[in-house]
Protein backbone atom coordinates (compact mmCIF):
# COMPACT_ATOMS: atom_id res chain seq x y z
CA UNK A 1 0.00 0.00 0.00
CA UNK A 2 1.44 3.41 -0.99
CA UNK A 3 0.10 6.45 1.02
CA UNK A 4 1.48 9.92 0.62
CA UNK A 5 4.99 9.13 1.83
CA UNK A 6 7.29 9.14 -1.20
CA UNK A 7 8.32 5.64 -2.27
CA UNK A 8 12.17 5.24 -3.14
CA UNK A 9 13.63 3.51 -5.46
CA UNK A 10 17.52 2.96 -6.01
CA UNK A 11 19.03 1.65 -8.96
CA UNK A 12 21.51 -0.34 -7.50
CA UNK A 13 24.44 0.04 -9.64
CA UNK A 14 23.95 4.17 -10.68
CA UNK A 15 22.65 5.18 -7.07
CA UNK A 16 20.16 7.45 -8.88
CA UNK A 17 16.76 7.36 -7.12
CA UNK A 18 13.55 8.04 -8.21
CA UNK A 19 10.34 8.34 -6.21
CA UNK A 20 6.65 6.99 -6.51
CA UNK A 21 4.41 9.67 -4.87
CA UNK A 22 0.33 9.67 -4.31
CA UNK A 23 -2.86 7.91 -2.91
CA UNK A 24 -2.74 3.75 -3.92
CA UNK A 25 -4.46 4.19 -7.06
CA UNK A 26 -2.67 7.10 -8.92
CA UNK A 27 0.69 7.57 -8.67
CA UNK A 28 3.43 10.47 -9.54
CA UNK A 29 6.88 9.12 -10.82
CA UNK A 30 9.74 11.59 -10.13
CA UNK A 31 13.13 11.26 -11.79
CA UNK A 32 12.52 7.62 -13.59
CA UNK A 33 15.54 6.22 -15.33
CA UNK A 34 14.94 4.57 -18.62
CA UNK A 35 14.48 0.54 -17.59
CA UNK A 36 11.27 1.87 -17.00
CA UNK A 37 9.81 -1.96 -16.70
CA UNK A 38 11.15 -1.38 -13.08
CA UNK A 39 8.76 1.20 -12.75
CA UNK A 40 5.93 0.23 -14.69
CA UNK A 41 5.88 -3.62 -12.77
CA UNK A 42 5.37 -3.02 -9.32
CA UNK A 43 2.87 -0.06 -10.09
CA UNK A 44 0.59 -2.69 -12.47
CA UNK A 45 0.83 -5.28 -9.99
CA UNK A 46 -0.77 -3.27 -7.59
CA UNK A 47 -3.71 -1.82 -9.93
CA UNK A 48 -2.18 1.55 -9.76
CA UNK A 49 -1.57 4.42 -12.57
CA UNK A 50 1.29 6.78 -12.71
CA UNK A 51 -0.77 9.62 -13.56
CA UNK A 52 2.08 12.17 -13.81
CA UNK A 53 6.00 11.78 -14.16
CA UNK A 54 8.30 14.66 -13.14
CA UNK A 55 11.38 15.49 -13.85
CA UNK A 56 13.08 17.69 -11.05
CA UNK A 57 16.20 18.83 -13.95
CA UNK A 58 17.31 18.02 -16.86
CA UNK A 59 20.25 14.83 -15.87
CA UNK A 60 23.55 14.80 -16.65
CA UNK A 61 24.88 11.22 -15.48
CA UNK A 62 21.72 9.16 -17.05
CA UNK A 63 18.85 9.19 -19.56
CA UNK A 64 15.11 9.90 -17.95
CA UNK A 65 12.52 7.55 -18.61
CA UNK A 66 10.24 10.26 -18.55
CA UNK A 67 9.14 10.42 -22.20
CA UNK A 68 9.19 6.28 -22.34
CA UNK A 69 7.09 5.77 -19.54
CA UNK A 70 4.62 9.07 -21.26
CA UNK A 71 4.74 6.72 -24.31
CA UNK A 72 3.78 3.95 -22.20
CA UNK A 73 0.53 5.60 -19.92
CA UNK A 74 0.01 9.06 -21.52
CA UNK A 75 0.58 10.59 -18.92
CA UNK A 76 1.90 14.20 -18.99
CA UNK A 77 5.61 15.59 -18.02
CA UNK A 78 5.92 18.36 -15.76
CA UNK A 79 9.44 20.15 -15.36
CA UNK A 80 10.15 23.29 -14.15
CA UNK A 81 8.53 26.23 -16.48
CA UNK A 82 12.74 27.32 -17.54
CA UNK A 83 13.27 23.48 -18.71
CA UNK A 84 15.41 23.68 -21.87
CA UNK A 85 14.02 20.61 -23.46
CA UNK A 86 12.60 20.85 -26.77
CA UNK A 87 9.86 18.54 -26.22
CA UNK A 88 6.24 19.37 -24.73
CA UNK A 89 5.70 19.32 -20.82
CA UNK A 90 3.61 20.42 -18.02
CA UNK A 91 5.53 24.05 -17.14
CA UNK A 92 5.63 24.08 -13.09
CA UNK A 93 6.13 27.15 -11.02
CA UNK A 94 6.95 28.01 -7.67
CA UNK A 95 3.68 26.98 -5.67
CA UNK A 96 1.67 24.40 -4.47
CA UNK A 97 0.03 21.62 -6.98
CA UNK A 98 -2.54 19.24 -6.08
CA UNK A 99 -1.60 15.85 -8.03
CA UNK A 100 -2.54 12.38 -8.00
CA UNK A 101 -4.14 13.17 -4.19
CA UNK A 102 -1.53 14.81 -3.16
CA UNK A 103 -0.13 18.61 -1.77
CA UNK A 104 2.85 18.73 -4.02
CA UNK A 105 4.42 22.68 -3.27
CA UNK A 106 7.19 23.21 -6.06
CA UNK A 107 10.14 25.12 -4.80
CA UNK A 108 12.51 26.35 -7.25
CA UNK A 109 15.75 25.19 -6.34
CA UNK A 110 18.37 26.15 -9.10
CA UNK A 111 22.54 25.68 -8.83
CA UNK A 112 23.27 21.92 -9.50
CA UNK A 113 21.07 23.59 -12.50
CA UNK A 114 19.31 26.42 -13.41
CA UNK A 115 15.99 24.79 -13.79
CA UNK A 116 15.84 22.19 -10.55
CA UNK A 117 13.04 21.44 -8.51
CA UNK A 118 12.42 20.33 -5.37
CA UNK A 119 9.32 18.88 -4.38
CA UNK A 120 7.85 19.08 -0.50
CA UNK A 121 5.29 16.73 0.05
CA UNK A 122 2.65 17.05 2.21
CA UNK A 123 4.82 19.41 4.21
CA UNK A 124 6.84 15.86 5.60
CA UNK A 125 8.90 14.89 2.93
CA UNK A 126 11.08 16.76 0.01
CA UNK A 127 12.35 15.27 -3.01
CA UNK A 128 15.39 17.47 -3.14
CA UNK A 129 17.19 15.95 -6.18
CA UNK A 130 20.43 16.94 -6.72
CA UNK A 131 20.37 20.05 -4.54
CA UNK A 132 20.49 18.89 -1.16
CA UNK A 133 22.25 15.45 -0.80
CA UNK A 134 22.75 13.18 1.89
CA UNK A 135 25.88 15.03 3.75
CA UNK A 136 26.75 16.83 0.67
CA UNK A 137 25.49 19.54 -1.90
CA UNK A 138 24.76 18.75 -5.96
CA UNK A 139 27.92 19.66 -7.74
CA UNK A 140 27.75 22.77 -9.97
CA UNK A 141 30.79 21.71 -12.69
CA UNK A 142 28.78 20.20 -15.27
CA UNK A 143 28.04 23.16 -17.45
CA UNK A 144 25.10 24.09 -16.08
CA UNK A 145 25.73 24.85 -12.67
CA UNK A 146 25.80 28.02 -10.22
CA UNK A 147 27.45 27.60 -6.55
CA UNK A 148 26.06 31.25 -5.66
CA UNK A 149 22.43 30.18 -7.07
CA UNK A 150 23.04 26.80 -5.03
CA UNK A 151 23.51 28.80 -1.68
CA UNK A 152 20.54 30.85 -2.53
CA UNK A 153 18.21 27.39 -2.88
CA UNK A 154 19.51 25.73 -0.17
CA UNK A 155 20.00 28.31 2.60
CA UNK A 156 17.32 30.86 1.38
CA UNK A 157 15.11 27.42 1.09
CA UNK A 158 15.25 24.06 1.54
CA UNK A 159 16.81 25.22 4.99
CA UNK A 160 13.77 27.44 5.75
CA UNK A 161 11.81 24.08 6.16
CA UNK A 162 11.03 22.60 9.47
CA UNK A 163 13.89 20.43 10.96
CA UNK A 164 11.43 17.45 11.17
CA UNK A 165 11.02 16.89 7.15
CA UNK A 166 12.29 14.18 5.33
CA UNK A 167 15.00 14.79 2.75
CA UNK A 168 15.01 12.41 -0.01
CA UNK A 169 17.53 13.08 -2.55
CA UNK A 170 18.41 12.38 -6.14
CA UNK A 171 21.29 10.33 -5.61
CA UNK A 172 23.09 7.83 -2.97
CA UNK A 173 25.99 5.49 -2.21
CA UNK A 174 29.30 5.00 -3.22
CA UNK A 175 29.15 5.93 -7.02
CA UNK A 176 28.08 9.51 -6.29
CA UNK A 177 30.95 9.57 -3.26
CA UNK A 178 28.03 10.27 -1.23
CA UNK A 179 28.87 8.29 2.19
CA UNK A 180 25.62 7.48 4.59
CA UNK A 181 22.03 6.85 4.37
CA UNK A 182 19.78 6.71 1.82
CA UNK A 183 17.56 9.39 3.37
CA UNK A 184 18.03 11.93 6.00
CA UNK A 185 16.18 15.30 7.67
CA UNK A 186 16.39 19.00 7.17
CA UNK A 187 17.18 18.99 11.29
CA UNK A 188 20.47 16.21 10.60
CA UNK A 189 21.84 17.73 7.49
CA UNK A 190 21.44 21.00 9.64
CA UNK A 191 23.75 20.03 12.05
CA UNK A 192 25.75 17.47 9.78
CA UNK A 193 26.06 17.99 6.37
CA UNK A 194 30.08 19.39 6.30
CA UNK A 195 28.84 22.09 3.39
CA UNK A 196 26.16 23.44 5.31
CA UNK A 197 28.10 24.14 8.48
CA UNK A 198 30.61 26.87 6.15
CA UNK A 199 29.55 30.19 8.03
CA UNK A 200 29.47 32.84 5.03
CA UNK A 201 28.40 32.71 1.20
CA UNK A 202 31.93 33.38 0.84
CA UNK A 203 33.13 30.16 2.65
CA UNK A 204 30.82 28.41 0.64
CA UNK A 205 31.54 29.16 -2.87
CA UNK A 206 35.26 28.58 -1.82
CA UNK A 207 33.98 24.87 -0.44
CA UNK A 208 32.22 24.40 -3.92
CA UNK A 209 35.68 24.82 -5.47
CA UNK A 210 37.19 22.16 -3.90
CA UNK A 211 36.80 17.97 -4.15
CA UNK A 212 35.13 17.09 -6.79
CA UNK A 213 34.72 13.33 -7.75
CA UNK A 214 35.47 12.96 -11.71
CA UNK A 215 32.99 13.77 -13.82
CA UNK A 216 30.44 11.61 -14.95
CA UNK A 217 31.13 9.73 -18.13
CA UNK A 218 29.51 11.21 -21.80
CA UNK A 219 27.95 13.77 -19.36
CA UNK A 220 27.20 16.20 -22.22
CA UNK A 221 26.06 13.98 -24.35
CA UNK A 222 22.95 12.83 -21.77
CA UNK A 223 22.12 16.50 -21.40
CA UNK A 224 21.63 16.40 -25.05
CA UNK A 225 19.47 13.38 -25.36
CA UNK A 226 17.70 14.69 -21.82
CA UNK A 227 16.97 17.70 -23.49
CA UNK A 228 15.25 16.18 -27.10
CA UNK A 229 18.04 17.55 -28.99
CA UNK A 230 19.64 13.96 -30.23
CA UNK A 231 17.94 10.85 -29.72
CA UNK A 232 19.62 7.82 -27.95
CA UNK A 233 20.96 6.19 -30.83
CA UNK A 234 23.06 9.21 -31.79
CA UNK A 235 24.56 9.76 -28.67
CA UNK A 236 27.11 6.86 -28.42
CA UNK A 237 26.35 5.96 -25.01
FE1 LIG B 1 21.71 15.85 -11.64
Amino acid sequence: MIGSQPRQMIAEASGCCSYLIGSKKELILVDPLNDVERFMRPVQAEGSKIVAVIDTHVHADHVSGSREIQRLTGCPIYMHESSPVKFPFNPLGEKEYSLAGCKVQVLHTPGHAPEHVSLLVEDEAVLAGDTLLVRDVGRVDLGRGDANQLYDSIFGKLLKLPDHVEVLPGHVGKAHFVSGDNSSTIGVERRMNPALQMKSREEFLQYMTEGWPPKPNHYEQYIKVNCGLIVLAEAGL
